[in-house]
């Protein structure tokens, strides 16, 4: 039963036309995207901010599902709707990171470990109580001279898979999101490398702890040149290694891969996950769960200004729309001067 559950969970959130919004920065996070357009992160801008993006008109046309931070969990619509129960009423899946970060690994310079294991059998049942239906890990990999180490990516997958135990025993969807960043002066071929040895990590810790990859939605970075690399790679070039990346380490019992944006701007973003999706029959289906490349023109339309509300909501409303038609395969950058 907790496994049709699970599986029919995963599967909403990757329904046709579909993807997610990840809206889960922590205080920090959302402090430095408020301080680019000059606005005070508090409490209350933080929830007007939120209340924009998930009472956006049409939304739910194209997200299947939010993902939410501690705070905004606990936070209200003006109107007195929790924003879970706001989402859930408007057919959109709330979700919650539970993480907690990732920290220095001690003794391997310049490399992390995601925490946030201990208590979160607890936390995981408080969060299922306030209606989350799935959650979120991200673990993330850098690449660099002599980095990733083979340890810090067997710890960091070891980390994914013990929670995402942790989470289907609560009923919980996990979202697995092992994330190389693309910081580095890296070219194509060294992040398809890395990401393919991580994946492969990932799965095999999956597997020996007896996760249900049919209840599960990965979240991966796309295989893209570092921001440094002199050597740019093109669109189709990027959708193809990403593709090959996937194909090669993916199980197919894995019903989704909604990729994170990492960085990209938001129409790369889309274009790049209309031109896999285009490329033909593919075990899995793929979609988005963008941070910033569906948020940040909304940010910047808004701009903390009251007068802008709705202009901050119809920039939202174009990203999702636009990357709903990507996840068909039916994006074209044509549509961005046309798009509402
Ligand atoms: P970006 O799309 O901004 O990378 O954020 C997605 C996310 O949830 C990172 O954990």
């Amino acid at each position: 039963m907790k496994h049709q559950e699970l599986s029919a969970t995963a599967h909403a959130l990757v329904a046709k036309n579909k993807g997610i919004l990840a809206a889960d920065e922590s205080t920090s996070t959302i402090g430095k995207r408020f301080a680019g357009i000059k606005l005070d992160s508090t409490a209350e801008n933080r929830r007007l901010y939120r209340e924009l993006l998930f009472t956006t008109p049409g939304a739910n046309d194209y997200i299947s599902g939010v993902i939410l931070y501690d705070e905004t969990i606990r936070q209200s619509t003006k109107a007195g709707s929790s924003f879970a129960a706001y989402l859930s009423q408007h057919g959109m899946l709330p979700g919650i990171k539970v993480d907690t970060g990732a920290k220095p690994l001690a003794g391997f310079a310049g490399e992390t470990i995601t925490e946030g294991l201990d208590g979160l059998r607890e936390r995981l049942a408080e969060y299922g109580k306030l209606g989350a239906k799935f959650a979120k890990w991200r673990a993330v990999i850098d690449i660099g001279a002599g980095i990733p180490s083979a340890y810090a990516i067997t710890a960091n997958a070891e980390g994914l898979a013990r929670y995402a135990a942790l989470c289907q025993e609560a009923g919980i969807v996990p979202i697995v999101e092992p994330e190389v960043l693309m910081d580095g002066g890296h070219d194509l071929q060294r992040c398809e490398q890395v990401t393919g040895a991580v994946l492969d990590s990932v799965f095999t810790h999956l597997f020996a702890a007896g996760v249900y990859l049919e209840g599960i939605i990965l979240k991966p970075n796309m295989v893209i040149p570092g921001k440094k690399c002199a050597q740019k790679a093109s669109a189709e070039q990027v959708a193809e290694a990403t593709l090959r990346c996937l194909k090669r380490h993916v199980p197919a019992a894995v019903p989704g891969i909604a990729f994170l944006s990492g960085g990209q701007s938001p129409t790369e973003a889309t274009l790049h996950l209309s031109l896999m999706n285009a490329a033909g029959p593919l075990p899995w289906t793929l979609t988005f769960s963008y941070g910033r490349a569906l948020q940040e023109p909304a940010l910047l339309a808004w701009g903390g200004q009251s007068g802008a509300f709705t202009s901050g909501q119809q920039a939202l409303f174009k990203r999702a729309k636009l990357n709903g038609l990507a996840a068909v395969g039916s994006y074209k950058t044509s549509m961005e001067s046309t798009a509402a």
